[in-house]
């Protein structure tokens, strides 16, 4: 075995907790990738770093963990990690991974950490688009993404944390309420954008928020936050 994939599973045994055991966490994480056509794409700034420190966090912890991303890979191989580049692939995988947890699992985790593009191409060009046939100004028309978090289906034993990220600081906590209650979720880690912990930064803070409170993590590295999303989620 590789020494990183020692290190880590002489981790887990150090820091595992018996709630975690047989409990199933599932992560998504990074930007969706839509086609323009064969060559081009519509994408976003989501590097995937937050998710793969969750990942890493509740393998710790003692979870069986799988994530889902089109970004970082997680720490080790004994995390299983699933490829996806667009939003089909991404709830194609989640939902296949959620219908094979559910008979077996001590309970589960979705941390829908993912930045789905909420619009995509209306049509995907085969073959390379050109500029000769497109004319001096072209317009791209997009149309609205299927919502991941509203087609997974619900169940008691599977808790779900979304992700919100925002610009405006004064409606953020608003939105994420919104949210937690519109798309029937059970926590939001709520990322108040700043040049500090902007897209593809290291360090993040998060408002966690529940229908009962909201608990705000101070700026810090990822895997530091992603301990704490940990602790927070285990009494949901
Ligand atoms: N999400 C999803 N499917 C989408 C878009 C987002 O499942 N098509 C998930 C994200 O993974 C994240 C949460 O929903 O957990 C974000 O919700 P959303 O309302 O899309 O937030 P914003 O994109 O910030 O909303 P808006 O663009 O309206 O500000």
């Amino acid at each position: 075995a590789d020494v990183e994939d020692i290190f880590y599973h002489c981790a887990k045994v150090l820091l595992r907790e018996s709630f975690w055991n047989d409990k199933d966490v599932i992560i998504t994480g990074g930007g969706t990738i839509e086609k323009i056509d064969d060559v081009r794409c519509l994408t976003n700034f989501s590097s995937g770093k937050q998710a793969s420190a969750l990942a890493l966090a509740y393998f710790l912890k003692g979870a069986r963990v799988c994530l889902i991303t089109s970004g970082e890979s997680p720490a080790t191989k004994a995390i299983e990690c699933l490829h996806v580049k667009s939003t089909d692939e991404l709830l194609k995988e989640l939902l296949n991974k959620i219908s094979t947890i559910d008979a077996t699992s001590n309970g589960a985790y979705l941390v829908m950490a993912a930045a789905v593009s909420d619009y995509l191409p209306s049509i995907q060009h085969k073959g390379k688009l050109k500029k000769e046939a497109l004319g001096e100004n072209y317009t791209l028309e997009l149309k609205q993404n299927i919502d991941v978090l509203s087609s997974i289906p619900r169940s008691k034993t599977l808790k779900i944390i979304g992700f919100k990220a925002e610009m405006d600081a004064e409606k953020a906590h608003e939105h994420a309420k919104a949210m937690l209650i519109k798309k029937a979720l059970d926590a939001v880690c709520l990322n108040i954008i700043t040049e500090e912990n902007g897209f593809g930064s290291d360090k993040n803070r998060i408002d966690f928020i529940t229908k009962e409170k909201t608990i705000s993590l101070p700026l810090s590295n990822k895997e530091s936050i992603a301990r704490t999303i940990v602790e927070l989620s285990a009494p949901l």
